[in-house]
């Protein structure tokens, strides 16, 4: 067999699902490309009402909700913010930047979430905010996390890049922080290429969300008639995306239900036929707890060893198929060691990174090139 054949299943596709080239040639047409333009105001307002948040701001990537938060909550040098060390480094750099010292907790065996009964060993009088992230669109254990905050007076930010139209005991994910940060990246079930949303939760904190997002100017207040001019407020960065963005991603959002539902039928079919094969050679499978409903953002499972999981990815891409591996422990990495970080921290974290290997998923994976993936791994020589 060749090294690399052609790619026949790759990992993920970003794909049109209704009508995105239309809605992009009104914004052009329109001649109202830049920023909140109706497209942007359509997509907040979507999101605002289907997930009953008082304020939803589109920004320009996940990063930059995030970053805008750590602003939002005057993260100042020394602060300490409280991370799982099993997440993207957007989620914790957002933070590192307003100097914010990360501290970093281990996560749960089951649903690789941050493990909340680590949670109050980290926390400390300097502690200003934690920041759960649904991982793989499957709740954090939002109670414990919410209680322990409110002891601690510390503020809950919810990473929820891969949880949108996620439910935490019938409540959507995104509205138990005071702030949460959405992603419409490529490899989301919801995508314009590069996105992100800022959705708030406490109206108290809009009006300076504004200003963050239009680079520390009133911008948004003049537009609005509320002031006779604009001028420098605060600081700030350019956060809000092009209005041709917001109408590709408008057009997916429209199609929510038929999306999730895809994406429902590819997870429920990966699980099916594999549960079996996967308890006889002790691999696990996603764990999603029953009070929780997932966003089916991903498929993964955890081999028994790192030597197995790369095993079986060569094992996949000598067949044509693409699947891959996240994410590197934040506090093992060259920035989280400065930050006082070692092996043994995070043990879970540490397991799970080497043994995790997540399957092609994306919303039009075909039912044969599904079948092709799972015969593929059943036939995976131990
Ligand atoms: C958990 C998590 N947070 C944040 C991000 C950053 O998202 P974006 O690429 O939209 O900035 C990602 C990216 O995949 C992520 O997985």
């Amino acid at each position: 067999m060749p090294e690399n054949p052609p790619l026949l299943v790759e990992f993920n596709r970003p794909v049109m699902m209704g009508k995105e080239n239309e809605y992009m040639a009104q914004a052009i047409a329109a001649a109202k490309i830049s920023g909140d333009g109706p497209f942007t105001r359509k997509a907040n307002a979507l999101l605002e009402q289907q997930l009953g948040v008082p304020k939803v701001l589109l920004t320009t990537s996940c990063t930059h909700a995030l970053e805008m938060i750590a602003i939002l909550l005057d993260i100042q040098p020394g602060d300490e913010v409280v991370f799982p060390s099993f997440t993207f480094v957007s989620t914790v750099n957002a933070f590192v930047l307003r100097g914010a010292k990360p501290v970093f907790a281990d996560i749960r065996p089951d649903t690789l979430n941050l493990d909340e009964s680590q949670l109050e060993a980290k926390i400390t009088p300097r502690t200003k905010a934690i920041v759960p992230v649904h991982y793989a669109g499957v709740a954090c254990e939002m109670d414990a996390i919410l209680e322990i905050a409110r002891r601690s007076n510390a503020a809950v930010v919810e990473d929820n890049a891969h949880g949108l139209f996620g439910k935490y005991k019938d409540r959507y994910l995104g509205t138990f922080g005071v702030l949460a940060a959405q992603s419409f990246h490529e490899t989301k079930n919801f995508t314009c290429g590069e996105g992100g949303a800022l959705l708030i939760n406490n109206p108290a904190l809009v009006e300076r969300a504004e200003i963050i997002r239009e680079k520390g100017t009133n911008r948004s207040h003049f537009f609005r008639g509320q002031v006779d001019k604009y001028t420098w407020v605060d600081i700030g960065s350019s956060y809000l995306p092009s209005d041709i963005l917001a109408a590709f991603l408008y057009a997916q959002l429209e199609q929510r239900e038929k999306i999730q539902t895809q994406r429902q039928m590819v997870w429920n079919y990966y699980y099916k036929n594999l549960k079996d094969w996967a308890s006889a050679h002790e691999i696990q499978l996603p764990y999603v707890p029953e009070y929780c409903d997932q966003a089916y953002h991903m498929f993964y499972m955890l081999l028994p060893t790192f030597e197995l999981r790369q095993g079986l990815i060569t094992h996949l891409r000598q067949c044509g198929i693409e699947s891959v591996f996240h994410y590197l422990p934040l506090h093992l990495s060259e920035m989280g060691a400065r930050f006082g970080g070692k092996p043994g921290d995070c043990p879970v974290t540490e397991r799970v990174s080497d043994q995790l290997l997540r399957l092609p998923f994306y919303n039009v994976l075909t039912r044969e090139e599904q079948d092709r993936v799972i015969e593929t791994t059943l036939e995976y020589d131990f």
